[in-house]
């Protein structure tokens, strides 16, 4: 029974497909795991809570505060007790209210206040699932690392043919068997730097770059979940990192560079995603500069970095894995290759961010990776969280081969 000691979360809410959760509670309980459902309010329209209590074994529970409840906050216990949420069926309403923060249900109070991974299987009318307003939220919520169990297309209760039918709850449960069961990472640590690098010129200006840390974050999230212990050496970005990472906030290259070799001991993989900046300012002014009358140009000596990368790739008791992006608008591949001798690195990652579509700030990217023992592999227009994890399964087989 391979989701054994597994403590799991259904959240059903008030969709047609309701019924399918009865099977998906009853095929998750033959694979041996402890299930709690907990229903919405119009998820009770749709399906007994007699029927879920019977299948999964517990009461079915609803609201935020009972009085009969020991502490009050079972919603904060159950949340962090989970091995995985799954909401099935996760309808258009609750992914909405999920994706804005709300907490004005049980499911939705749990969702906002758990650490574990969760997967949403939405169900829905056709024209629902196609509308961008439910397509944004779900981007949204996989920006936030929130799984999603697509739906197939098919047959609808509302006579309609098309996709928004919910995921069979057998592929959800093989799908959740083979996440939770899948940790190669276990026992490795990975060190990520991601982001753009801030160098000041005075107390209020700064050099820097459009990196959004997308890719970094996603890299991140994807070790995490296949069972590292993450550190993210993070510059200045606007995206939430994965709760189960050690988060190293830094400013400045010289900044990153030093949380760098801080935490290289004992890490197996170092990932240096981030857009450092090449150059600094020379001397930062105390004083914010003031524009003079008599001047139409003004000057700032800048000076070298240290390349982090290339620090580490050359560290004596260097990671087993080092690995490089090379973010290039011409000759990606001739440059990517300079770049994996001469930082001493065993995989580098090229992008061409020449391609407005995809890299800088996007959600999706076109990657090539190139390594010491391995034919490049071309990955076209691919969501980051996807490509997150590629990324580690290259690095995994990879690191395979170096042993
Ligand atoms: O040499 P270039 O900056 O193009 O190389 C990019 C790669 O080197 C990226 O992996 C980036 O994170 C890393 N890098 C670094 N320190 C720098 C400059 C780049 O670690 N100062």
């Amino acid at each position: 029974m391979s989701l054994h000691n597994k403590f799991i979360i259904v959240g059903v809410t008030g969709g047609i497909a309701a019924y399918k959760a009865a099977y998906l509670v009853r095929a998750l309980k033959k694979q041996g795991a402890d299930v709690q459902v907990i229903m919405t309010e119009a998820a009770k329209s749709f399906i007994t809570e007699l029927t879920m209590q019977a299948l999964s074994g517990h009461p079915v529970l609803s609201e935020t505060l009972k009085p009969q409840s020991n502490s009050g906050i079972e919603h904060i216990e159950m949340a962090t007790k989970a091995d995985a949420i799954i909401i099935a069926p996760a309808t258009a309403n609750t992914l909405a209210r999920i994706r804005a923060g709300m907490a004005n249900d049980l499911l939705t109070a749990i969702v906002l206040a758990a650490t574990c991974p969760i997967y949403v299987a939405p169900a829905m009318n056709e024209n629902m699932w196609k509308n961008p307003i439910t397509q944004d939220n779900l981007k949204a919520l996989q920006n936030y690392g929130f799984k999603v169990i697509s739906p197939e297309t098919g047959f609808q209760a509302c006579g309609a043919t098309g996709p928004g039918r919910m995921a069979e709850p057998e592929h959800i449960v093989d799908y959740l068997v083979r996440q939770l069961n899948y940790r190669p990472l276990a026992g490795k640590k990975v060190v990520i730097t991601a982001g753009p690098t801030k160098e000041a010129i005075d107390p209020v200006r700064f050099i820097s770059n459009h990196s959004s840390g997308k890719m970094g974050y996603a890299i991140a999230d994807a070790a995490s979940n296949l069972g590292a212990e993450v550190v993210l050496i993070s510059g200045p970005v606007r995206i939430p990192a994965p709760t189960s990472v050690k988060l190293v906030n830094v400013i400045s290259a010289e900044d990153m560079l030093s949380a760098t070799e801080s935490h290289i001991p004992h890490c197996d993989i170092f990932i240096s995603c981030a857009a450092v900046a090449d150059f600094r300012c020379k001397n930062i002014s105390e004083q914010k500069i003031k524009k003079t009358g008599d001047t139409d140009s003004m000057t700032i000596e800048l000076v070298k970095n240290p390349d982090i990368l290339s620090t580490v790739g050359h560290l004596s008791n260097r990671p087993g894995l080092v690995v490089g992006f090379a973010a290039e608008t011409q000759n990606v591949e001739e440059n990517a290759l300079k770049k994996l001798k001469s930082k001493n690195a065993d995989m580098i990652i090229a992008n061409n961010v020449s391609d407005k579509s995809v890299g800088f700030n996007s959600d999706n990217n076109s990657i090539t990776i190139y390594s010491t023992t391995r034919e490049p592999a071309n990955y076209i227009n691919t969501p980051k969280n996807e490509l997150g994890y590629v990324i580690m399964n290259h690095c995994l087989s990879q690191l395979d081969n170096n042993v």
